[in-house]
């Protein structure tokens, strides 16, 4: 391997192996997302899906398709389907949220409205479904209609356990598997599905993706509180003023002296920010070591979805998934 080749990131070199098909999930992406009779909905889909986003999930969907050998048409839809559903995730969300920039633009919610979020984010659900119909699986509609149910249901836990000091580390893995973990093993396992793979490939597959989605939200959850919003695309600290209860500030309440609990109260629980919080905040999960700790819990998850590929046939695309996890981790290196 040249210097060249070493220097691309393993998430370019699968884009790169799977050039032909992402190009196909893009257009069918494009197609499928205007509407004749309502002009808001391309113009909030473009300038979502134009802004880019890492094509992550169906991309998972395109290579686990491959790495089980599917020769038929219907992984493009497949993959459009998922990133449909994760495009809609994405509007209710930054409304949830209250976020104001998103792939390294204002959000939608910012640029129009809520409602046109809410509303376009609903249009593009149902465009998935009518996408997933046209493969004629049901077992696929069943698992990906599961996942909308799930990152829906993992959305409404989050809400609830937020500002709530006493949120435990397995309610926080409970939230991220159902609004994160979800969409990712749905994106492997129907790549399985449709090529007719063996049930124990299938469910390497799951694990693989549910294990790489638990990671990849531990990452992002790291980057909210660390991150560099040129690279991210996202604001620091969403989360802080969201009060929610993300890993590292688990960690940190858990270890906090009367002072500090009397800080996470004041900031949290009560929802009392102000100038300086942020800062204070991240110096208390230094002090804790709780971002180191929360990023060996990142390398773990990576590691697990690693050894669930691994049961998988020798394959170049199984190497190229066993980089992509190394890629998710990587993002806090
Ligand atoms: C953002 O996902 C939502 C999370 C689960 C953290 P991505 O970081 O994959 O978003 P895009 O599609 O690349 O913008
Ligand atoms: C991501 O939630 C999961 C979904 C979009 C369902 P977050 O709120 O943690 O993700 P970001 O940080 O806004 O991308
Ligand atoms: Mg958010
Ligand atoms: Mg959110």
């Amino acid at each position: 391997m040249s210097l060249d080749d070493m220097a691309v990131k393993p998430h370019d070199a699968l884009a790169a192996h799977l050039s032909a098909d992402m190009d196909a999930v893009n257009t069918l992406i494009r197609e499928r997302m205007a509407s004749e009779h309502a002009p808001r909905i391309p113009e909030v889909t473009a300038h979502l899906v134009e802004a880019g986003g890492k094509r992550l999930r169906p991309m998972l969907t395109l290579a686990a398709a491959q790495l089980c050998g599917y020769a038929g048409p219907y992984h493009v839809h497949l993959a459009a389907t998922v990133e449909f559903i994760h495009t809609a995730t994405l509007l209710h969300d930054d409304v949830v949220d209250e976020s104001g920039q998103r792939r390294g633009r204002p959000t939608a919610n910012l640029l129009w409205d809520n409602k046109s979020s809410i509303l376009v984010g609903d249009y593009l659900f149902s465009r998935s479904f009518q996408l997933m119909v046209e493969t004629g699986s049901l077992r696929v509609l069943d698992i990906l209609a599961n996942a909308s149910a799930t990152i829906a249901e993992g959305e409404v836990l989050q809400l609830t356990a937020s500002q709530d000091l006493a949120t435990t580390e397995a309610i926080y893995l409970q939230v991220v598997r159902g609004k994160t973990a979800a969409l990712f093993s749905a994106a492997t396992e129907v790549g399985g599905v449709i090529a007719g793979a063996d049930e124990a490939h299938v469910k390497a597959l799951f694990e693989y993706g549910d294990a790489l989605g638990v990671a990849f939200q531990i990452v992002d959850d790291l980057l909210d509180m660390q991150g560099d919003p040129n690279a991210t695309g996202k604001n620091v600290g969403d989360d802080f003023r969201e009060r929610k209860l993300t890993l590292p500030l688990i960690k940190a309440v858990a270890n906090a002296d009367d002072e500090e609990r009397a800080f996470w109260q004041r900031t949290i629980e009560k929802g009392q920010q102000k100038e300086g919080d942020l800062e204070h905040a991240i110096a208390l999960l230094h002090k804790h070591g709780a971002l180191e700790d929360t990023r060996q819990e990142a390398l773990a998850w990576s590691r697990k979805a690693v050894a669930a590929i691994e049961t998988l046939p020798a394959h170049p695309v199984r190497d190229m998934l066993s980089q992509i996890s190394d890629y998710v981790v990587s993002r806090i290196n």
